[in-house]
């Protein structure tokens, strides 16, 4: 949601910074702009279109310096056009502005500012910020003094980096929205996100909400908004650099479905000992969570699907759970207590409905966990315990390795939780669990190696819509796959619980409306009839089992799984889904890394 870049002292700044948005693309593509100070005042250069159409244009236009900061926008408010990019600047073009999040207050400041004569070029909340910027700097005694009080006078969420007229220096200033600053020898970098810099350095310094940061050659402060100084650690980041790069696949998707027994690899290592039937995880020795009634789970999206599943598993064991909508949870009369466990689930840590959730949790006194692939993100930092899904990162907006080492993740969890939870019943049957999870990785090669799911894009993908129904277990897999297929083919799809289909949706569905019905896990009964109602409704039938030959009567196509742990089916059904969607989207020649409106990050309530 915005992607911000800004360098200082790196050997050439213009095609770092567009490097670095080409990089963050993901977190929004409507337009695309760079500020940079090169001792003769400041070159900016925006357009609307995402990076890869306008960075040509820009790495001509812009003239090189030391100090410099880009711009990547998921428009929030006004549309997407030259004048709405960033950076913004003020009237004089003395200082130049990039942001992410919402500024809430930019009404008043931009009545305010209006009533002393100044003038307006963009519709955005943003432009507040460099105007107010010019005129500290006509009373403070210097730019950073004068960048405080600007920060100050801000309501909101947001990451800002600003440059200077004749200042060898990147202001910044965070709150509710991420920034990170990269350190190498000579140089300095500051993004929305690490993967932004990660060729250049992983010793990153992680920016606390109301931090403001000053980047100068070779030292980089930070120091609250009052001007004390403050401490931030460096920390070192293990990505591979190389991860972040598409390799030898066509799409980022693609690359995140097919190394999946890698990230489960990793989701896994020296957590689970199969002979003892032990989960270790660290951070959570056995004992943590003691003493608590209930377990809540708060997501959006993928990671929303991913908690629905944990929570089933934790039904399983006897532990009252449920997940809740993260955007929701806040509108109810505080479900948590102190004797509540709160999970937010959430790859990238950073999802601002999520960290209203577990602040809305917090405040009623509840423990929280934090579920994320992200060292350093917020939610990683403000939980009381935070466990980390190893699944490295992910730049394809449609999340597909993150939620299969959410749920494997969640899996090792419910153990623990089952230990510790005074009633609960922890599975007899977890040895054939634990060995299903050892042979996860291989399973999920065995899927990517046969999937007929090109194939039966091929014959679906002109269909009028696309439904998808499973129980218990099966019903977050329908629903994620039918995310997955709207996100990316934007065509109709919908997820249902399978007995839910009679009661108001079968009305839609005609022989151009193919079902995939998930036969997993261990409540099929009822979703073979429901998938059979359909059929006569002349409704092509879509089985993804383990058994196809089984239910030849009904399939019209089958997605076959191998044979595993019954908790574990719908993993495996969920892969051939991914790639149904991503299939579908390419024969439809979508953007499939960078759907239409969506950004992967999305920082804004
Ligand atoms: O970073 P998070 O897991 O908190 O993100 C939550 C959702 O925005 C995300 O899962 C979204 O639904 C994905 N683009 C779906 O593929």
């Amino acid at each position: 949601m915005c992607g911000i870049i800004a360098c200082v002292g790196a050997d050439s700044t213009v095609p770092t910074l567009l490097n670095g948005l080409q990089n963050l693309e993901y977190r929004g593509y409507d337009s695309a702009g760079v500020a940079v100070e090169n001792g003769s005042g400041l070159s900016v250069y925006k357009r609307a279109g995402s990076v890869s159409d306008v960075r040509d244009e820009l790495s001509q236009m812009t003239d090189d310096g030391d100090v410099g900061i880009g711009h990547t926008r998921w428009s929030t408010h006004g549309p997407p056009t030259d004048v709405n990019a960033h950076p913004h600047t003020d009237e004089d073009d003395e200082v130049a502005v990039v942001h992410n999040g919402v500024i809430d207050n930019y009404q008043s400041l931009r009545a305010e500012l209006e009533d002393r004569g100044v003038e307006f070029t963009s519709d955005t909340d943003t432009e507040v910020v460099p105007h107010l910027f010019s005129e500290h700097l006509e009373h403070c005694p210097d730019a950073e003094t004068a960048f405080r009080r600007t920060v100050e006078a801000l309501d909101g969420s947001y990451a800002i980096a600003a440059v200077v007229d004749g200042e060898e220096a990147v202001y910044a200033a965070r709150n509710g929205t991420p920034l990170v600053v990269g350190v190498d020898d000579d140089s300095y970098y500051l993004a929305s996100d690490v993967p932004a810099f990660l060729e250049y350095t992983q010793d990153v310094v992680f920016l606390e909400d109301e931090d403001v940061a000053v980047v100068r050659p070779g030292d980089v402060a930070t120091l609250s908004v009052n001007g004390e100084p403050i401490d931030r650690e460096v920390e070192h980041v293990d990505w591979d650099p190389q991860e972040t790069g598409k390799g030898a696949y066509e799409h980022f998707m693609l690359k995140e479905i097919h190394t999946q027994p890698t990230a489960l690899t990793q989701t896994l290592e020296g957590r689970l000992d199969v002979d003892e039937e032990t989960v270790d995880l660290e951070g959570f020795p056995p004992g943590t969570f003691e003493g608590y009634d209930d377990v809540q789970f708060v997501a959006c999206g993928t990671s929303y699907h991913a908690a629905l599943y944990g929570s089933k598993l934790l039904d399983d064991v006897g532990i009252d759970s449920t997940a809740y909508r993260a955007n929701e949870y806040d509108t109810s009369s505080s479900p948590a207590s102190e004797d509540s466990l709160v999970v937010a689930v959430t790859q990238s840590g950073e999802t601002a409905d999520t960290l209203t959730a577990m602040r809305h949790a917090a405040d009623a006194g509840a423990t929280t966990a934090a579920v994320t692939n992200v060292v350093g993100s917020t939610a990683a930092r403000n939980a009381d315990h935070t466990l980390f899904i190893r699944a490295g990162p992910e730049i394809g907006v449609a999340a597909t390795k993150t939620f299969t080492s959410q749920v494997v993740s969640l899996t090792l969890l419910s153990r623990r939780l089952a230990e510790d939870f005074p009633d609960a019943e922890p599975r007899e049957d977890f040895d054939e669990l634990a060995a299903a999870l050892r042979q996860l990785p291989e399973d999920v090669e065995t899927v990517l190696d046969g999937s007929e799911a090109a194939r039966l894009a091929d014959r679906y993908v002109n269909d009028e819509a696309f439904f998808f129904i499973g129980r218990n277990l099966g019903f977050p897999v329908a629903m994620e796959g039918a995310l997955k297929f709207k996100e990316i083919t934007y065509q109709h799809a919908e997820g249902f619980t399978s007995g839910r289909l009679k009661h108001g949706p079968l009305a839609m569905v005609t022989p151009s409306t193919p079902l995939f019905a998930l036969v997993t896990g261990r409540h099929n009964e009822k979703t073979l009839t429901n998938a059979k109602e359909a059929k006569s409704r002349g409704a092509p039938i879509v089985l993804v089992t383990a058994d196809p030959e089984e239910h030849d009567d009904l399939a019209d196509e089958a997605l076959r799984i191998p044979e595993t742990h019954p908790a574990l089916e719908g993993l495996l059904a969920n892969v051939q889904l991914q790639l149904l969607s991503y299939h579908a989207a390419d024969m439809l020649g979508r953007s499939i890394d960078k759907p239409r409106n969506l950004a992967k990050s999305v920082t804004v309530e």
